[in-house]
């Protein structure tokens, strides 16, 4: 049986042991999106911890899906070289290396945009205190948005990351398409499943057109909403093995509409979700969510709730958390 501190290598990655850094928002950009010294200090932290992985916090891949004026841009060209400053340094500390590519939709901080949010439907979004109506994106804006998760993809790989997430949870524009709560559309891109995940396998098939079949492509899916109404777990787990057939390479599994850090505090506290997704695919599958200690980390790998173990919060507070547990173990 594998644990915390067997190496794992697929699709070309070969990461030292379990564990992850998931993303973690810095939120140090210029207001032009930009990597600051402040956000290469942050990630010269993360990556001197030990972990196996670092996946880079979400960067918004359209102006129109910003969610925070410190939000770091991966929108255009000018973006790359101070994206390959953060690539290098976690290259340089033998990590391996990715970077989160999202959209906010409505999710977005208020006064950040000068115009109403973007979203699959005019429906407030429940994440965001004070958010603003979304308008409902016409079909136009939908292939807009596809394209830019797809250029993004390229400009990550450009950029010297071993790796690109693609953000499709906590209530981020994916999520909100494949919520029943946030996707009241009529057209081809809401109702049932199917049409709640179509612009996932838009991006998907985009995205590969861009990087090509060998290049790891991770998606961070938000698995259930927790909510009456909303995305359920099942629905999720007939989704899974079909956004790994169509080119996922692994899945990062978290939470829905609700966010990222529910009520409850278990650590592993999605490991729920993860289970039930690894039982239907064949990639790896990474949970996160409240650990704190060596001893849960290591058993959530050994009894095969996921391949992989991501550690946010904890590693924050103790940087070094990573090394401390594989030695304590
Ligand atoms: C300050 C902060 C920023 C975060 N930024 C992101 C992000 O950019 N993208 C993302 O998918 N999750 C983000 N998360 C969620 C974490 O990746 C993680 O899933 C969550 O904190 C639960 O894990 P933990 O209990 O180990 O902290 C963030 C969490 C925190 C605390």
């Amino acid at each position: 049986m594998p644990g915390l501190d067997t190496p794992l290598s697929f699709k070309g990655l070969k990461l030292a042991n379990r564990i992850v850094i998931p993303p973690i928002a810095s939120d140090t950009a210029t207001t032009e999106g930009r990597v600051t010294e402040k956000t290469l200090d942050n990630y010269r932290r993360l990556a001197d911890s030990g972990a196996a992985m670092i996946i880079v916090e979400h960067c918004f891949s359209l102006p129109s899906g910003r969610f925070s004026e410190g939000q770091i841009g991966v929108h255009d060209d000018a973006s790359i070289e101070g994206l390959s400053a953060i690539a290098d340094i976690i290259r340089k500390a033998g990590c391996v290396s990715c970077l989160q590519v999202s959209n906010a939709g409505s999710r977005v901080k208020p006064g950040t945009l000068r115009h109403a949010p973007l979203a699959p439907s005019a429906v407030v979004n429940n994440q965001m205190p004070g958010a603003e109506m979304p308008q409902a994106m016409t079909l136009e804006q939908i292939d807009q948005a596809v394209s830019a998760y797809a250029d993004a993809a390229l400009r990550v790989k450009k950029a010297g990351f071993d790796s690109v997430e693609l953000h499709a949870a906590h209530g981020f524009l994916l999520s909100q398409f494949l919520s029943p709560l946030t996707n009241l559309r009529e057209d081809e891109f809401g109702g049932d499943l199917a049409g709640r995940s179509r612009i996932h396998f838009e991006i998907i098939r985009a995205v590969r057109s861009k990087v090509g079949g060998d290049y790891p492509v991770f998606m961070r899916l938000g698995a259930c909403d927790d909510m009456e109404g909303g995305l359920k777990l099942e629905e999720t787990s007939a989704l899974a093995p079909a956004l790994a057939a169509a080119g996922i390479d692994m899945l990062d599994i978290s939470g829905g509409l609700q966010g990222s850090r529910p009520q409850i505090d278990s650590e592993g506290y999605f490991s729920h979700y993860s289970e039930a997704i690894r039982k239907v695919v064949s990639v790896p599958v990474l949970t996160t969510g409240g650990i704190k200690t060596p001893q849960a980390a290591d058993a959530l790998i050994r009894e095969g709730k996921a391949d992989l173990v991501g550690v946010a919060r904890t590693v924050m507070k103790h940087p070094h958390w990573p090394r401390q547990a594989l030695a304590a173990l």
